[in-house]
């Protein structure tokens, strides 16, 4: 599935709004372009939304590459400026964005075809760098997994977030391939219904059996002692493990620590945000009300009522079993396992 393509200098996307009933494909030409694309979730999870963002500098290298450097220079930041302001909470997207100007910062006197061509191989490294990535965690998380499983997950953390084979959902299908009893309750997630629209739509192409339950049924099955695992990406992790994932991942951990269920967050360290020390710094994105008083352009609430969008909420470290990472599994006190890493991050 190509979930992100450059194709003859043109951002070719999946179209995730129009999933699972079309499975069409948008272009972007320009990076205002691809930010439109980010901000109206037609490429949407943290590590897509990241790489969207890189070729979304590389599309702007290529517009302005006729002005002489100095304009070039200014105009690529101002580009970087105006992506990383898309969506506040995944960390992936000032990472790609900040990866890509660091280096033209460094090579600001280098001549602009030589710029381009850094910008397109640094992009490429990361587009790599995420396909190993979702490997590597797929197989130390697979590891977690017991020979039959029951697990619940939310949102989609699946390839259409990542581009590449999934955190969350790469763990899962990791585990299946390798002939693991695996069976999945899917959430629905609302407001956008990324769980019934995109991750049950991939559970289906990859042949696992899964079932789709609203979210507020999640308690009542694991109640009834039919989960037996819980994992889900992320959108950032502080410095002591505190997580930021879609609205509703925070309760399913309560739940969990109440039924003593593992919860997993399976994410790559370009997920990780150790500039923060807890989850309270991180700035939850607030969408626009319609996303919850229509569904697809179905009117479902009164006009004149008040709404609340928040679309993400934090996980505190405490509710967390343990993050599923490229490195493997990282477990409690977070704050002190994560220390080695925060150099290993620094230095890539
Ligand atoms: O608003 P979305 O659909 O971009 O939210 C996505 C999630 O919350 C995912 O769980 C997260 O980005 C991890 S994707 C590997």
């Amino acid at each position: 599935m190509e979930v992100i393509k450059l194709y003859n200098n043109k951002l070719v996307l999946i179209d995730q709004t129009k999933l699972p009933n079309d499975m069409s494909k948008i272009e972007c030409k320009t990076y205002k372009q691809v930010a439109d694309a980010i901000v109206n979730m037609k490429v949407r999870g943290a590590p897509a939304i990241g790489i969207a963002a890189a070729y979304g500098i590389l599309l702007a290298a290529l517009e302005y590459k006729d002005k002489g450097l100095e304009e070039f220079i200014a105009n690529l930041f101002q580009a970087a400026s105006y992506l990383k302001a898309t969506r506040p909470t995944a960390v992936n997207l000032s990472w790609a964005v900040d990866r890509l100007m660091e280096l033209v910062d460094q090579n600001r006197n280098c001549p602009v075809e030589k710029i381009i061509r850094m910008i397109q191989d640094e992009t490429e490294n990361i587009v790599k760098e995420n396909k190993d990535t979702d490997i590597s965690i797929a197989q130390h998380g697979a590891k977690l997994l017991k020979e039959k499983e029951n697990i619940l997950t939310h949102c989609n953390a699946g390839a259409l977030a990542t581009a590449a084979y999934g955190t969350a959902i790469g763990v899962i299908r990791y585990a299946f391939e390798q002939g693991k009893d695996i069976k999945v309750f899917v959430d629905e997630t609302r407001p956008l219904l990324q769980g019934a629209r995109l991750t049950a739509w991939e559970l289906v192409q990859y042949g696992i059996p899964a079932t789709l339950i609203t979210d507020n049924m999640a308690g009542y099955f694991m109640s009834k002692g039919l989960v037996t695992s819980i994992i889900v990406g992320a959108d950032r992790i502080a410095s002591n493990g505190d997580t930021a994932n879609k609205i509703g991942t925070y309760s399913l951990a309560v739940l969990a620590k109440e039924h003593s269920i593992p919860f997993y967050i399976a994410a790559p360290f370009s997920s990780f945000d150790f500039s923060i020390e807890t989850g309270d710094e991180i700035i939850i994105e607030e969408r626009k009300s319609q996303e919850v008083t229509q569904v697809e352009n179905c009117i479902i609430a009164p006009e004149g009522i008040s709404v609340a969008n928040p679309a993400f909420d934090v996980t505190p470290n405490r509710l967390i079993t343990a993050l599923i990472t490229e490195h493997g599994p990282i477990y409690p006190p977070f704050d002190k396992n994560l220390e080695k890493f925060k150099l290993i991050n620094k230095n890539r």
